[in-house]
């Protein structure tokens, strides 16, 4: 009994810092979220489905962007996090055409060419494992002519003035994850095109959106960019020399004194790389 409570105790505190850390992000991420939604033109009045749609903050501007008469879909594993996304579109006032439902990528729960178009950020193209099967589950739901979607973060050059160390700490296992070194190099994500290709889509196209960030940084974003340190290298330290590690700490740790992001010249960048293709008619 005691186990159990302490594994509801720490699933609701993973989800928590989760949920926190998505929260954090956001003022990096929507930006290009935006732009990319932007890119795609999706038809007015097109109903969607957003894959691995987390708390559903961009379920939200796929749905601004297909207008009142449209809909969105967000499908997720997690029940908490369908719990937050409810909350959040009602806040936003666009429940009507947004709904939230549980439910795993790889068997999804809806019928054959239900939707115009399947949007996955940060989920599909990070799936573990052969990518076929999940990329034909995706392309099943969408009608003839539809697209499938996939979005994921894809670099980031986040220690101005550090090059080796930012090196370093990008070939450790979590500066490459979600690959795992000895996977099969096609299974990289930046090797999508093909993934598409071989799953019977046509007209297969990839574009890079990228962030960047300068001082002087607001309060929204200096948090944004610890979060995201945070989370991008994390137990590195068995993986690094002891002067690397040193250094990790010095620069990476927001408790730090000389914490990197309160260099009065710092500059960030960062890539989203997404992916289109559609389904044969
Ligand atoms: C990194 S989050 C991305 C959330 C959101 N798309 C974003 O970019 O802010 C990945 C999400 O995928 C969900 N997920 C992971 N595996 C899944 C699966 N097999 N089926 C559906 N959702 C899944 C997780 O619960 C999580 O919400």
């Amino acid at each position: 009994m005691g186990n159990e409570k302490n594994s509801i105790e720490s699933t609701v505190h993973n989800t928590d810092s989760y949920l926190q850390s998505l929260m954090l992000t956001n003022p990096l991420q929507e930006p290009i979220f935006r732009r990319a939604i932007h890119a795609l033109n999706l038809p007015q009045g097109s109903r969607g489905l957003d894959v691995g749609c987390g708390i559903g903050l961009q379920a939200l501007l796929l749905a601004e962007a297909v207008g009142p008469g449209g809909h969105v879909t967000g499908v997720d594993l997690s029940p908490e996090f369908l719990v937050y996304a409810r909350s959040i579109a009602e806040k936003a006032g666009i429940s009507e055409q947004v709904s939230f439902q549980e439910g795993d990528m790889n068997n999804l729960p809806f019928d054959d060419a239900t939707f115009d178009w399947v949007w996955s950020a940060n989920c599909a193209g990070y799936a573990p494992g052969e990518p076929m099967p999940l990329l034909m589950e995706l392309a099943r739901v969408v009608k003839p002519g539809g697209s499938v979607i996939i979005i994921a973060w894809s670099s980031q050059q986040l220690l101005p003035g550090y090059p080796v160390l930012e090196a370093h700490l990008n070939a450790t296992s979590s500066g490459i994850a979600p690959f795992v070194e000895g996977t099969a190099p096609e299974l990289h994500f930046p090797r999508m095109a093909g993934w598409f290709r071989r799953a019977g889509m046509e007209e297969v196209t990839v574009r890079t959106f990228t962030g960047d960030v300068c001082t002087p940084l607001s309060e929204e974003m200096r948090s944004a960019l610890a979060a995201l340190i945070e989370m991008r290298w994390v137990d590195v330290g068995a993986e690094l020399s002891e002067g690397d590690w040193a250094e990790f700490q010095r620069l990476c740790l927001a408790e730090s004194p000389e914490f990197i992001l309160d260099i009065p010249d710092y500059y960030a960048f960062y890539t989203y790389s997404m992916f289109r293709g559609r389904v044969r008619g």
